[in-house]
């Protein structure tokens, strides 16, 4: 992700997410040491993108979203697959993220990627209200 990319990547996140990340709020993680931040292009159309923080070998995924008529079609796929490379390439221990427990779709693609379910955080999200699962992949 670069600048070039920011205002594309905060239409999908409002797209996306009832809490969406502001194009400032991901111009921000363009100077973080830790952020590893991927966009899909598709003919130079941002469909996607990806975000993880990765800290002394251990990986955290902010945010993976795909546009929605862009779906089921692999690129959530690829997008975390690129991102769990670039932990294993850096020496990462493990990977973890939360997702919704009503998102069936999200969780069935961490899963088919090798991710766990370690944990629940209670109330985690808000617009609505709801658990997360937390899931981890170890390398
Ligand atoms: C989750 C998300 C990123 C998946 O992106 P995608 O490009 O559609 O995913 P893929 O096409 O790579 O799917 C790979 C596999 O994951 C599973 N999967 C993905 N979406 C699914 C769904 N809605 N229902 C059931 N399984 C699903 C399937 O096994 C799929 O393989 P298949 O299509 O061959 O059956 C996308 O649905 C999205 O942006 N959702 C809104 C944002 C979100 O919830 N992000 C995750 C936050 S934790």
């Amino acid at each position: 992700m670069a600048e070039e990319h920011i205002l594309a990547v905060a239409r999908v996140e409002r797209e996306c997410f009832a809490s969406p990340w502001t194009a400032d709020g991901l111009r921000a993680e363009l100077v973080s040491d830790t952020a590893v931040f991927l966009v899909a292009l598709l003919n130079g159309i941002l469909i996607g993108y990806g975000g993880m923080h990765f800290v002394c070998g251990e990986g955290y995924f902010d945010n993976i979203a795909v546009l929605p008529e862009f779906r089921r079609q692999g690129i959530g796929r690829a997008i975390v697959q690129a991102l769990l490379d670039f932990a294993r390439q850096h020496g990462g221990a493990f990977v973890s993220l939360e997702v919704r427990e009503s998102n069936s779709g999200a969780f069935a693609l961490y899963r088919m990627l090798g991710f766990r379910r370690v944990g629940r955080r209670r109330n985690f999200y808000t617009k609505p209200s709801e658990d997360a699962l937390i899931l981890t992949k170890r390398f």
